[in-house]
C-alpha cells in the first residue's frame, strides 16, 4: 500500500516537472511529494535547466542545496513564476487544507507571492469535504492554552503536535494546534473566523489558491484547472 502511494507520488513529481520553465523562480514546497520533485528537478538542472528556487521549509532548503538546486529570497525577488507543493486534502473547488509537515506558514508566504499555484498528490488527497484530516493551525507558544480555549468556542477539538513526545516547534518557532471540527462546509469563512483570534498565526486552509492540481492514481495522471 504504501510503496503503490509513492509510486504515485514519484509519478506525480515526475508529471509536474513540465510546468517549469527556464529562466523561472519556483516556490518549492514541502512534504514527501515535493522530496521527489527536488530530485527531478536536480536532475534537469543538472542537464543545464537555469531556476532559482524559494524553499518553503528549512526541510526543503536543506535538501535542495544538497541537491545543488540554486536558492534565492525575498529580500532579491518579488514575485515567483510558480510554486509547486503538497497537500493533506483537496476538494473539488480545488481548496486545500495543508500543514501536515507543519510548513503551513511558509508555504503559504511562498504560494500568496507566486503567479500560479500548482499542487501535486497522490489521489488520496481528494475528498469531497476538507476536515478529515486535523486542520492544522499555527500558534505563538505564549498562552496557546488561551487560544485553544479560543478555538474550542468556534467547535474545535484541538490537539498541541508533539514529536516523539517533544513538543513540535516550526520553523517560525512556533506550535502546531491540530484540530478536528464537526464539518468544514465553508473554508473560507472558518479561515477568517480563526484568523482574527488572537495568538493565531495562519490556518492550513489554502482557499481559492490553487490554480491547478495534478493528481496520480492508478489509471495515471489527471489535471484539475481552476
Ligand atoms: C507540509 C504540507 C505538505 O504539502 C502536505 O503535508 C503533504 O505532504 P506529503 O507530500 O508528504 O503527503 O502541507 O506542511
Amino acid at each position: 500500500m504504501a510503496l503503490i502511494q509513492d509510486e504515485k507520488k514519484k509519478a506525480v513529481a515526475k508529471a509536474a516537472i513540465d510546468e517549469i520553465k527556464h529562466d523561472m523562480v519556483i516556490g518549492l514546497g514541502s512534504g514527501t511529494t515535493i522530496t521527489y520533485l527536488l530530485q527531478e528537478l536536480a536532475q534537469r538542472v543538472k542537464e543545464g535547466l537555469s531556476i532559482q528556487g524559494i524553499p518553503s521549509s528549512k526541510k526543503t532548503e536543506k535538501l535542495a542545496i544538497k541537491l545543488n538546486i540554486p536558492l534565492a529570497g525575498f529580500s532579491e525577488i518579488k514575485q515567483l513564476d510558480i510554486a509547486i507543493d503538497g497537500a493533506d486534502e483537496i476538494d473539488e473547488h480545488l481548496h486545500l487544507l495543508k500543514g501536515g509537515g507543519g510548513s503551513l506558514v511558509r508555504e503559504k508566504i511562498v504560494a500568496s507571492t507566486a503567479k500560479k499555484l500548482v499542487i501535486i498528490a497522490d489521489d488520496s488527497k481528494s475528498v469531497k469535504q476538507l476536515g478529515a484530516f486535523p486542520l492544522p493551525i499555527e500558534v505563538v507558544p505564549f498562552g496557546w492554552e488561551a487560544t485553544a480555549r479560543k478555538l474550542a468556542a468556534l467547535g474545535a477539538k484541538s490537539v498541541l503536535r508533539k514529536n516523539n513526545g517533544k513538543v513540535f516547534v516550526s520553523d517560525n518557532g512556533n506550535y502546531i494546534l491540530d484540530c478536528t471540527f464537526d464539518n468544514i462546509s465553508q473554508p473560507q469563512a472558518l479561515h477568517e473566523n480563526i484568523k482574527q483570534l488572537v495568538g493565531v498565526v495562519e490556518t492550513g486552509l489554502f482557499v481559492g489558491m490553487a490554480d491547478k492540481v495534478i493528481f496520480a492514481g492508478h489509471d495515471g495522471i489527471t489535471v484539475h484547472q481552476r
